[in-house]
């Protein structure tokens, strides 16, 4: 898809350490916030596989996110609005579009508005039943049975609470298994596969950035300083070579530092 974009460069630019993942509940274990269970009460559960504690700990978006913000207000809309019923938006779309990101920047920008925020790694029922548990044991539920408890609190706590499930690609996972079974609260899921919005309020999918938001991100991930005319029509035409496809934008100014060549300026 990308095969025009080989060997691209932003010229005279100095180049800046990306930001990789950085999904400490992925990856970290050991990272929580406070809870009122303690790590060694719940060693002595029985726990899910997969689980550890604060696994639902929301991770930050990325510090050079941009733009989306027609995605981000529409989120808003339908999150927002007067109705009184359970809420759930799905983002789909191509693996790298940002979907994650994007429930991450509405997480970090309209969090004031939730009474709770969970990050469900979704990816498979394992995952989702190990970040349940977490919930029911962030909730105090001392001594929860299994995945079950934490459906159980957000379903008998009728508050605008907030759960991401990222990542939930495999169709063969009965997603809407793990919706809480009530009126209330509010889900964003993120999602390769289109076909869950058949089980959402509204959906919504997210493609290429347009040119303006694409070259910024470009820009914000490959060079140090203002450009040029010259570099800024460069970097243009680099940022419509990669689709204006945002993990291109990022991976690839990443190679590029990695390569650490020589970015001559044209012209
Ligand atoms: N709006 C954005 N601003 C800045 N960077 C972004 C943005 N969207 C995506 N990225 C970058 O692209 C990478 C991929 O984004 P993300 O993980 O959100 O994609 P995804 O659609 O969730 O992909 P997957 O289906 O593989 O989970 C991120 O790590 C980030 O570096
Ligand atoms: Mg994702």
């Amino acid at each position: 898809m990308f095969s025009q974009a080989e060997n691209f460069a932003i010229p005279n630019g100095q180049f800046l350490n990306v930001q990789g993942n950085y999904y400490l509940n992925h990856h970290t274990p050991g990272i929580y916030p406070a809870t009122s269970t303690s790590h060694s009460e719940t060693k002595n559960l029985v726990q899910p596989a997969g689980y550890y504690q604060g696994i639902t700990f929301c991770p930050t978006s990325t510090s050079t996110f941009t733009g989306r913000t027609d995605t981000l207000e529409s989120l808003n809309n339908f999150f927002f609005d007067s109705e009184k019923t359970q809420k759930a938006f799905l983002l789909f779309g191509l693996g790298g579009a940002g979907k994650t990101q994007v429930a991450l920047e509405f997480r970090k920008r309209f969090r004031q508005k939730f009474t709770k925020i969970y990050f469900i790694t979704a990816d498979t029922e394992e995952s989702i039943q190990a970040c349940l548990f977490d919930i029911a044991i962030d909730n105090g539920l001392g001594n929860p049975q299994d995945w079950r408890s934490g459906i159980h609190w957000l379903n008998t706590h009728e508050e605008n609470w907030l759960i991401i499930m990222d990542n939930a690609d495999d169709p063969r996972i009965p997603l809407r298994r793990y919706f809480p079974p009530c009126e209330h609260g509010n889900i964003i899921i993120t999602s390769r596969n289109a076909e869950l919005q058949n089980a959402v309020g509204q959906s919504l999918e997210l493609w290429d950035m347009s040119p303006s938001e694409g070259l910024q991100l470009l820009v914000k991930h490959a060079v140090k300083g203002p450009l040029n005319n010259v570099q800024h029509k460069h970097a243009a035409q680099i940022a419509k070579e990669l689709y204006y496809f945002p993990l291109a934008l990022t991976e690839k100014s990443a190679q590029t530092i990695n390569g650490e060549k020589a970015y001559p300026v044209p012209g």
